[in-house]
């Protein structure tokens, strides 16, 4: 369905120090196709630069680990836990700059959600819980998650700082800004997630206390980027383990968001299965809760594929930018084929399958084009 081409969506928007050309984003996306020393490649640099080149405004990597401890989450996930792994991103970054679009780095810590760890052969957690679900095949992963060990308070320290200095490593490569991934099951939303969080410490219990990781974490990384760099924090209630999963009501919604409306950010990152359902009941859109009881501008994600829902979000007030996962994959040219009024395909799953790194998805989009020349 055509847009009006003059639409928010390819209007510029200030995120912080940032000046973004469009409010379209590339969501993070883990590929599993760096090193297993978790270097990028040259084949992840012709990837990321593809969005840029078409016009995509601000691109979010994959979920990048942070530490040679816990946080990796999946093998050939790249990292930036030491000085070798922020040199390899160097040339990502300049390819995609090269092509004007931001470039922002997300930084992860997998917790309890990690299948696959070159530093450690056990998980840590809030608790010592085995998480719901299986893990992920596309990523390489098979049956039950082990059960974690519950993090001491010096572990948890440790986890904050390497989130700090993957913060630092991500500027001193080129990236334009930080996003800190507080959402989808992964460490930080499982302290956050009652039933996965049982701590009885100042880390569980209340919502306030579940957010303090969140909230050491991202003063921690803002001290390590100084303020006049972009960051922001991704949110969900949903977990790649359990899509389902609902905080309890409109209520809680404004005591977390305001509570994240405190810290140093400069965006929220709001991802639900579809960007503009009720969060709740009869509620608004989550995005439009963070944007209401935060008080900070939104990006929103989920389903936007579809360009009149996209820039409905912008139109209705309640996402300032969105991010597109499926949608980029599906035409990395998004922006300039939806203002163009060009017509959009469905996304294909096999992109995906049976591993969801860049290598199969060229084997697939080569077999597609060699079935339909
Ligand atoms: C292959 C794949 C990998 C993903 N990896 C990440 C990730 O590393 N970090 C993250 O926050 N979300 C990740 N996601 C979730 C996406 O960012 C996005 O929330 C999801 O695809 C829904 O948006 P969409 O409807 O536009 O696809 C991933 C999604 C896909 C399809």
């Amino acid at each position: 369905m055509d847009i009006d081409r003059n639409s928010t969506l390819f209007t510029p928007l200030d995120l912080g120090a940032l000046r973004l050309r469009n409010r379209i984003a590339v969501a993070p996306m883990t590929r599993v196709s760096a090193s297993a020393e978790g270097l990028a490649t040259a084949q992840m640099a012709h990837y990321y630069g593809s969005f840029a080149a078409v016009g995509f405004g601000l691109i979010t990597t994959e979920g990048i680990y942070t530490d040679e401890a816990w946080s990796q989450g999946y093998l050939f996930q790249p990292g930036l836990a030491n000085d070798a792994q922020r040199d390899a991103w160097r040339p990502v970054v300049d390819t995609v700059h090269r092509h004007g679009a931001a470039f922002v780095a997300q930084l992860m810590h997998a917790g309890a959600l990690s299948q696959g760890n070159r530093y450690r052969d056990d998980t840590r957690a809030p608790s010592a819980l085995r998480p719901k679900g299986t893990q992920m095949a596309f990523y390489r992963g098979d049956g039950l998650y082990p059960v974690p060990g519950a993090m001491s308070e010096a572990e948890i320290a440790r986890a904050v700082e390497g989130f700090a200095n993957a913060a630092r490593r991500a500027r001193a490569a080129g990236f334009d800004g930080v996003e800190v991934h507080g959402a989808n099951g992964y460490l930080l939303d499982q302290f956050l997630t009652e039933g996965v969080n049982e701590r009885r410490d100042g880390y569980g219990g209340p919502a306030q206390s579940r957010l303090r990781l969140i909230r050491e974490t991202v003063h921690a990384v803002r001290a390590a980027l100084g303020t006049d760099f972009t960051l922001g924090l991704r949110i969900s209630q949903g977990k790649v383990n359990d899509f389902v999963h609902k905080w309890r009501g409109e209520h809680e919604a404004a005591e977390i968001f305001g509570a994240l409306g405190e810290l140093p950010l400069d965006y929220l990152h709001i991802t639900e299965f579809e960007a503009w359902r009720p969060a709740f009941g009869n509620a608004p859109s989550l995005a439009s809760l963070a944007r209401r009881h935060a008080g900070l501008p939104v990006m929103a994600n989920g389903s936007l594929h579809d360009p009149v829902r996209a820039a409905a979000m912008l139109a209705d007030g309640a996402a300032d930018l969105v991010s597109l996962g499926r949608g980029a994959l599906t035409h990395a040219d998004w922006p300039r084929r939806v203002q163009a009024g060009l017509p959009l395909e469905d996304f294909d799953r096999e992109l995906l399958s049976p591993i969801a790194d860049l290598e199969n998805a060229e084997r697939r989009r080569n077999e597609t084009a060699a079935a339909n020349p």
